[in-house]
């Protein structure tokens, strides 16, 4: 079955005034089933309001499937415990665009195509320069992104399957290149270009860490703790990014414009920018004495805006299953990299004090995938700046997925939410001397 054509079943009931509407039920193979309220203003002149749309569904999809309560998620079907144990990135970047697992000829024609197009345009070298060394590698990259659709008139055609397979071929090859130089720039350090003889994390690895003056070799076991977290991150349903990703896609703007926007909307601290926030806490917490009760408390506190990031989620209210395995791997790479991180044993104990505090344990609040993803890619030796560009780069195929999706749906209509209106009624201008 595909997305835009579910089975609608048995009707449920809603009563308004005197009458009785009939709203059809709209199955999905597992998880939640919906109303379908496509005629509810028509019919009844009312529509809904749902702040944050926790209990709205923006459309059908057949890409990822993840059950909160149960601590569940699938990519096409496959549990991310057996891609993170079997797969590669670019194998997941393949399942989730075009829907299945590659044969070994489509893997390796994917990972060529993607491997040849990692060179950016040689005149971004100036967009590089035309920011500050310490603007944020997100803002650097979100305009990358959408600065690279005028190199490519040919992109604009979202209509033509050609133009946009290269534009997705495009896309995944070049953002680690942005990012990478985005940090390069930051530290004053000349650009390393991408190698054709490496694979895709080693490349990012190489472009990040490589300087001019001496060789660099990539850590295998680095390098497979970044796969790994590039698959951990590849896609999550309908997130606030993703949501951004198809509300943009849905005016028929580019695929670059589309996932500028995402890129955007993943960099708040609520969203893919709790990676670098978790850190940034876990540093207050040791440089404040590590009194980790005063800082559990502080987050419990209802009158005070700190928030203890990396936990809590709105689907999750169990354990975030991707948590879970980067919390075994961040002992590994702690293991192979030999970084001496005070910060996780201490990420370690806060999760634990926050585990047996009620106000966690009843909001049913548990690390997700941010807690414990910052520390690897501490250990790796990223800057803090940089961990939601990574977290960009691993969700790039699961926007273009969730685009795809979107743009060749029977269902698809340009995203337009009404309101309630609770503003002021009609009232005459009144002249500024009368005022
Ligand atoms: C990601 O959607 C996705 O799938 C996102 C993501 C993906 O892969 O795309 O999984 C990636 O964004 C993970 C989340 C990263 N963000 C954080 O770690 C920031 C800290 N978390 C919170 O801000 C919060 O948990 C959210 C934003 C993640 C979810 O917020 P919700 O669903 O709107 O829940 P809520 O804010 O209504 O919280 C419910 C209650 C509230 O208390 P009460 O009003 O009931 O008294 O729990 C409290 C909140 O104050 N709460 C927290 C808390 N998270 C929620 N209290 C302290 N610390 C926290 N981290």
């Amino acid at each position: 079955m595909t997305a835009g054509s579910p089975p609608t079943t048995d009707a449920a009931e809603l009563r308004v005034g005197d009458r009785t509407l009939s709203l059809p039920v709209v199955r999905g193979t597992e998880g939640d089933d919906a109303l379908d309220i496509s005629r509810l203003r028509a019919e009844s002149g009312l529509i809904t309001l749902d702040p944050g749309f926790g209990n709205t569904g923006a459309a059908t999809s057949a890409i990822t499937f993840l059950d909160g309560e149960a601590g569940v998620l699938r990519y096409r079907g496959y549990p991310i415990e057996q891609l993170a144990e079997h797969s590669t990135f670019l194998e997941v970047a393949y399942l989730l665009v075009y829907g299945d697992l590659p044969t070994q000829e489509q893997l390796n024609s994917f990972v060529t195509e993607v491997t040849h197009h990692t060179l950016i345009r040689e005149e971004m070298r100036n967009f590089f320069d035309s920011f500050p060394t310490d603007a944020h590698p997100m803002a650097v990259l979100a305009s990358g992104v959408v600065g690279m659709s005028t190199f490519y008139p040919d992109s604009q055609n979202i209509f033509d399957a050609d133009a946009v397979e290269v534009t997705i071929n495009r896309l995944i090859a070049k953002v680690p290149t942005l990012a990478a130089w985005s940090f390069k720039k930051a530290v004053g350090q000349p650009y390393v270009y991408p190698r054709n003889d490496l694979g895709y994390a080693p490349n990012l690895l190489h472009m990040m860490f490589a300087v001019p003056s001496e060789d660099y070799e990539v850590d295998p076991a680095v390098a497979e703790a970044l796969d790994l977290l590039l698959i951990l991150h590849a896609d999550h349903e309908q997130n606030a990014s993703t949501s951004t990703v198809r509300l943009v896609g849905s005016t028929h703007a580019n695929l670059y414009a589309s996932i500028s926007a995402g890129i955007s909307a993943l960099w708040g601290p609520l969203h893919g920018g709790a990676n670098e926030a978790v850190i940034n806490t876990l540093e207050q917490i040791v440089a404040d004495g590590g009194n980790l009760q005063k800082w559990v408390d502080k987050a419990k506190d209802p009158n005070d805006s700190f928030r203890l990031a990396g936990f809590g989620h709105r689907v999750y209210k169990n354990f975030d299953p991707r948590a879970t395995i980067i919390k075994r791997a961040a002992d590994r790479v702690l293991a192979a990299t030999g970084a001496d991180d005070d910060l996780f044993e201490v990420a370690q104990r806060l999760e634990e004090v926050a585990l047996n505090d009620e106000y966690f344990v009843g909001r049913k609040l548990y690390p997700n995938v941010d807690f414990y993803s910052g520390l690897i890619y501490r250990a790796i030796g990223f800057p803090k700046n940089m961990y939601t560009n990574c977290f960009a780069i691993g969700r790039l195929p699961g926007w273009i997925a969730q685009w795809k999706e979107m743009m060749s749906s029977p269902e698809t209509k340009i995203g337009r939410p009404r309101q309630v209106y609770v503003g002021t009624g009609s009232r005459d201008y009144v002249a500024i001397e009368q005022r």
